[in-house]
């Protein structure tokens, strides 16, 4: 079941650095394609960088809105993810052809993907030249979910592996987020 995180967490949903998937909504359309380069920033209010690259359908949405979200997608999602990011929605609906389904967002126009484990709503911080520089967007998380049957002790665990998050090395070469490891602080003295 998704369930809401608190603003403060929200960091805590790519600090891993999974692959995400970047949604959008304007003009009448929404678009989903993926994103490796996403990073938190910020804890509270809670920031994210992510680049979208110029000449991506998605970019002319977010520059168009000022919104966008981050869902994290999992491992049994992956060809929808390498899909998405393979293709433009630019010319056909990515959502319907790969079939992902979205989902209404609480603060953002822009959708949620079902079947994602966590999700960020988020409002783009403007950056103009750094936007058209670098294709770095900085956001602002306006809210955050995330899916509780992967989230124990205010943390990932994941129960079974095509819950897991994934992470793009390139061409299409994943890995899958790995074992939950506790290191203890070190004493002082
Ligand atoms: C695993 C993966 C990660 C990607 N990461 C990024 C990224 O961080 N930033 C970006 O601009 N494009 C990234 N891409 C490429 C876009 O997803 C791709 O250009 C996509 O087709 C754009 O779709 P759109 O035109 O519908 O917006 C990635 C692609 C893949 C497969």
């Amino acid at each position: 079941m998704r369930v809401p995180l608190e603003l403060r967490r929200a960091y805590k949903l790519l600090n891993h650095g999974p692959t995400t998937l970047v949604t959008s909504a304007a003009q009448g359309r929404t678009n989903v394609m993926a994103a490796a380069w996403a990073m938190p920033l910020d804890f509270e209010p809670p920031k994210v960088a992510v680049v979208i690259a110029e000449g991506t359908f998605t970019r002319e949405l977010v520059d168009a809105s000022g919104e966008l979200t981050l869902c994290v997608p999992t491992r049994a999602q992956l060809e929808q993810v390498y899909a998405v990011g393979s293709e433009s929605g630019r010319d056909e609906d990515k959502w319907a052809r790969y079939g992902l389904k979205p989902v209404p967002a609480s603060r953002v126009q822009a959708p949620l993907v079902e079947g994602c484990v966590g999700w960020l709503e988020c409002r783009v911080l403007p950056e103009p030249e750094v936007q058209r520089k670098y294709d770095l967007f900085v956001v602002e998380v306006v809210a955050a979910w995330v899916e509780d049957s992967v989230w124990k002790d205010g943390g990932w665990d994941f129960p079974e592996d095509s819950l897991r998050s994934v992470h793009h090395m390139a061409g299409g070469v994943f890995f899958t987020t790995g074992e939950r490891v506790q290191v203890q602080k070190p004493r002082k003295g």
